[in-house]
């Protein structure tokens, strides 16, 4: 007997919500994959696939390089915004360290070749395994009062950094706002002398002081609250090196603006100056970006299966073999991404530009790729090249919390592919398509 299947996006639809124009997009505008890669990618990998690009990576890997400091830097890479081992492996050849959020991620980074003294772990959930990692040299920045207190019931004899709430953040969207009073992330300022007196009691060396305020953080409260790190550092005679996070800005869409990394980084060289004259410590400063690293670097290359008419009043929908699968920023927070409709050159050019909504395969109206900026809900029509069955459908700036951060596998769709662009120019497989077999291969049927 045939299921019926309930489709959320028709129930959801039912009102129209306000229209907003993105006017952004052309033909073939793409950032480092030319029509005939796209027919390779199509070919060889199949579609949807993520593709990397190895000289941004690598380009990024070295601006960061450049960060200013006084007294020496260690720039990490957050690899939660995209933790396959070939980015991993490429970052580690560009002379970058680890920012790990889980021991899962310590060991992938491990596995890809990265030495244990290279990561440090900023965790919500300090597991029971990363003594042994502490052990062999993975660093830790413990992130609340419990976290102290287990870390210190080890007797482990390891310095150990402090990741504090410094009361103040700041974000792209309130969901990537990580410091504050909302935040559950990091040692809560007023419990400063908690922290030292816990600290004292397990008789923990702090050699590190951590904070990060959030992704896409305002470069002004970025500036600020480094000033306001320093006064941390000041109630912790022992500490020698300050991480000040990530949260650069990048522009994705032309009315956005990227964060400038000497523009923010100059006034902070200055401050750890002062600091070392009037207290005559020269500390060394991290980060750990994400975004800034990757966002860029990968896109998205995927097929219009489908398209649909809602009528006067409603809209034209293009739907891909991606989504929210692939691509969950925009259902999450109403992030905005470049989108490229891409299709035979001869018949491109007869294409009218008309307003039309990009949605995924999921069974879900939440699987939208064009919604308002900053409004998940809101369906915000973009002006393209009318769409059609079979174009490519490319989308750009996907590098971070991407591929990454997915509703993976619901609809039992797949997981993508991911293919890296070589500096030679060639197109390698970095991770296979996860077959069907895999998809259902820990279910157990009893
Ligand atoms: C502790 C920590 N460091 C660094 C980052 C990287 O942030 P971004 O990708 O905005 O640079 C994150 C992001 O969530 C984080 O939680």
């Amino acid at each position: 007997m045939k299921k019926r299947i309930i489709c959320e996006s028709s129930r959801k639809l039912a009102t129209k919500p306000t229209i907003f124009i993105v006017k952004v997009n052309s033909m073939n505008d793409l950032k480092f994959l030319s029509r005939e890669e796209l027919e390779q990618i199509r070919m060889e990998f199949g579609t949807p696939s993520f593709v990397y690009d190895e000289n941004t990576l690598r380009e990024k890997a070295q601006e960061l390089q450049a960060f200013p400091h006084a007294f020496g830097f260690f720039p990490r890479y957050a690899m939660k915004a995209a933790p396959t081992a070939a980015v991993l492996r490429i970052f580690n050849e560009e002379g970058l360290g680890i920012d790990a959020s889980s021991i899962f991620e310590v060991e992938r980074a491990i596995r890809s070749g990265f030495g244990t003294e290279s990561i440090s772990l900023s965790t919500q959930e300090l597991a029971d395994d990363f003594r042994y990692w502490a052990q062999d040299g993975v660093k830790i920045n413990l992130c609340s009062l419990n976290q102290i207190r287990k870390f210190g019931s080890w007797k482990l004899g390891e310095p150990v950094g402090l990741r504090f709430n410094p009361g103040t953040g700041s974000g792209g969207t309130n969901r990537t706002n990580v410091g504050g009073p909302s935040s559950s992330f990091g040692i809560w300022k007023d419990d400063l002398e908690k922290a030292k007196e816990l600290c004292e009691e397990f008789g923990l060396e702090v050699e590190r002081i951590h904070t990060h305020i959030g992704s896409g953080s305002d470069p002004e409260v970025w500036k600020k609250v480094a000033g306001m790190s320093l006064d941390l550092v000041r109630a912790f005679p022992s500490v020698h090196t300050l991480n000040l996070g990530g949260g650069f800005k990048v522009a994705r869409m032309p009315d956005e603006t990227a964060t400038d990394l000497q523009e923010i980084g100059e006034p902070v060289k200055n401050i750890f100056r002062e600091f070392a004259k009037e207290t005559g410590r020269k500390l060394k400063l991290e980060v750990e970006p994400g975004t800034f690293l990757v966002a860029h670097a990968c896109s998205l290359v995927s097929s219009i299966q489908d398209t649909t008419d809602t009528g006067s009043g409603g809209y034209r929908f293009l739907k891909l073999d991606a989504g929210m699968t692939e691509l969950l920023r925009p259902s999450l927070y109403g992030a905005q991404h470049p989108i490229n409709i891409v299709a035979d050159p001869e018949e491109a050019a007869q294409r009218e530009t008309i307003e039309q909504v990009v949605v995924g395969h999921c069974c879900e109206s939440g699987d939208l790729l064009t919604p308002a900026p900053g409004d998940p809900e809101a369906l915000a029509p973009r002006e393209m090249p009318r769409g059609e069955i079979g174009d490519f459908c490319v989308i750009d700036s996907v590098g971070a919390y991407c591929s990454s951060m997915t509703t993976k596998n619901y609809n039992s769709f797949p997981e993508a592919a991911e293919v890296l662009k070589k500096k030679e120019g060639n197109l390698a497989l970095i991770r296979k398509r996860q077959t069907f077999e895999q998809l259902i291969e820990n279910e157990v049927v009893s």
